[in-house]
């Protein structure tokens, strides 16, 4: 298939200028400039992309509308007339979510011994952690420092990062790396045994390790075959519909609802981790996602119905470089590794409009900017924005070969459309990919509003601030999916099981009658509709 005629024509402009732009350096952003970048083209800062949520703890908070429709919404549960009476497990600690922080906490609560029971949506390892292609960071070279990572971390996230989770996630980070590898995590080496670094968009050093571009998923893999190898039980299709308390606001369990036989299951625990991803299915602001299925948002509203405070949601996330051609894989990633490897950004005219890795706020306003206000962008025949992501540069700075080896995964996704990316440039425009924000938490991710609560990867908030940094996120799953369990095992050994409610969900729903909200929406949804909104939403959610 290819690209059509037309866009051929187009790439000769930036074949044209591909050898004078191989020594150029885009000049970087200055502060104020990327300030005024943001608040100009980042969809953040559009006045119609959000409003403050009406009830609950963090009542007048500004957050995307579609966050607020599920959080604003009615239980699946009527919390009068549930019965809570007959238990079907009885745990120590219960883990919501199989992605890879589910599985870290599984793992590390097994370790501390606490009687585990892992619950996930769909199966093990169906999450965001197995879709990340770029890396891993971690400050582990001799140039390097937790130190420099630190401040790159807090850099990108606008210094408005919670400090102690920003400490905790750059000094596990080694431990986390070494972790994974002895679990049999097979990470890219030079060929006399250290590992392969990279940079990534707003780092000093190289410190991205990756698994070629399938990064995610070979760590995933491991995760979930050392769950497997403990035997420790998992329950897979049977998602959390709502938390359970004492009745005092202090967690007891939750409810599973079986995703084949609708039946509902209680689970009696001690302590509760939450892990259950973000909110990329919920298409805020109507940009198609490079998120899995599962991420509907559901740990937030149920962490949220029983007191947890969330922080920074008006603070999304746009990849800079989701597919905008072939139609079929629009919004879908396209690892910033092809940018760390050198891939320039370039519009209609060849012309370099960014310094690459900017952060990722920045690079995207700067792609928005390009196709909105300077008009310099293409547009396809369906009508959907896109810059040109110069991958052929690859092969040129690093040699021929490259991009088979370090980016197959890439490769094969455009080969599938008959667009060979070692020699044709790729389109790109910005998509879902992160929500920076979420539960607040404390250092061992117990959740600072409510007891026996922990939450960990990224359905917490705090550690990227208002931006996260590329291979923050697979880290993060790690070093708090860790944290978490080790501290929901040593919460447990002195906590006795509880009293199973829902008065909170009581609660809950009076405050919505209170502020009038309709009782026709239900939350967690659990998997999107696509009913409303469609795979490719309004091509154009810039504009
Ligand atoms: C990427 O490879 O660009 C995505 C990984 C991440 O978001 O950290």
């Amino acid at each position: 298939m290819g690209y059509p005629p037309r866009m051929y024509e187009l790439i000769k402009a930036v074949e044209a200028t591909r050898q004078r732009r191989y020594d150029e350096r885009h000049p970087r952003l200055s502060p104020e400039g990327k300030q005024q970048l943001l608040e100009k083209f980042h969809p953040d800062y559009r006045p119609d992309t959000m409003r403050p949520v009406k009830v609950g703890v963090s009542r007048g908070t500004v957050m995307p509308h579609e966050l607020v429709d599920v959080l604003e919404s009615w239980s699946r549960l009527d919390p009068e007339k549930f019965p809570l009476d007959k238990i079907d497990y009885d745990v120590d600690v219960l883990i919501i979510g199989g992605g890879g922080a589910g599985a870290s906490a599984a793992l590390m609560a097994n370790e501390n011994g606490a009687d585990v029971l892992l619950a996930t949506k769909l199966r093990l390892g169906d999450a965001n952690t197995m879709m990340a292609q770029g890396g891993i960071q971690a400050a582990d070279k001799p140039n390097d420092s937790p130190t420099l990572h630190y401040l790159d971390v807090m850099g990108g996230g606008g210094f408005a990062n919670k400090p102690e989770l920003v400490r905790a996630l750059v000094q596990d980070a080694p431990l986390v790396i070494k972790w994974l590898e002895d679990l049999g995590c097979m990470f890219d080496k030079e060929p006399d045994g250290t590992m392969t670094t990279q940079h990534g968009g707003g780092t000093c050093r190289k410190r991205m390790h990756a698994a070629r571009d399938y990064s995610g998923a070979e760590i995933m893999r491991t995760l979930r075959d050392e769950v497997k190898n403990r035997e420790i039980p998992v329950l897979e299709f049977s998602p959390a519909v709502e938390l359970l308390s004492d009745g005092e606001g202090t967690c007891t369990g939750a409810v599973l609802m079986n995703l084949e036989t609708r039946e509902f299951l209680i689970v009696r625990a001690k302590t509760v981790v939450v892990s259950t991803g973000g909110f990329g299915r919920l298409h805020i602001a109507d940009f198609p996602t490079t998120n899995h299925y599962g991420a509907t948002a559901d740990g937030l509203v149920m962490v949220y119905r029983l007191g947890g405070r969330l922080v920074f949601l008006d603070a999304t996330q746009f990849h800079p470089t989701g597919a905008a051609y072939p139609e079929q894989i629009v919004g879908l990633l396209i690892t910033e590794k092809v940018r760390g490897l050198g891939a320039q950004l370039v519009n209609i005219h060849g012309e370099q409009f960014v310094y690459p890795l900017e952060t990722r706020d920045a690079v995207s306003s700067a792609i928005i900017r390009e196709c909105v206000e300077r008009k310099k962008g293409i547009v396809t025949e369906t009508g959907q924005y896109g810059v040109w992501l110069d991958s052929p540069m690859i092969e040129q700075i690093h040699g021929e070969g490259t991009i088979l080896r370090s980016l197959p995964a890439m490769y094969r996704q455009y080969a599938r459309f008959g667009i060979d990316m070692r020699k044709t440039p790729i389109l790109v425009f910005p998509t879902l990919h992160y929500q920076n924000g979420g539960v607040d938490i404390r250092d061992d991710t117990s959740v600072t509003t409510v007891e026996n609560l922990f939450v960990a990867g990224e359905t917490s908030g705090g550690v990227h601030g208002r931006n996260r940094l590329m291979g923050n996120s697979l880290l993060d799953v790690v070093v708090f999916g860790r944290r978490a369990g080790v501290a929901a095992a040593r919460k447990a050994r002195h906590v006795e099981s509880g009293h199973l409610s829902l008065a909170h969900v009581s609660d809950y729903h009076k405050e919505l009658e209170d502020a009038g909200l309709p009782k026709d929406r239900i939350s967690p949804i659990l998997l999107p509709s696509y009913t409303r909104h469609q795979a490719v939403p309004g091509a154009n959610p810039a504009v």
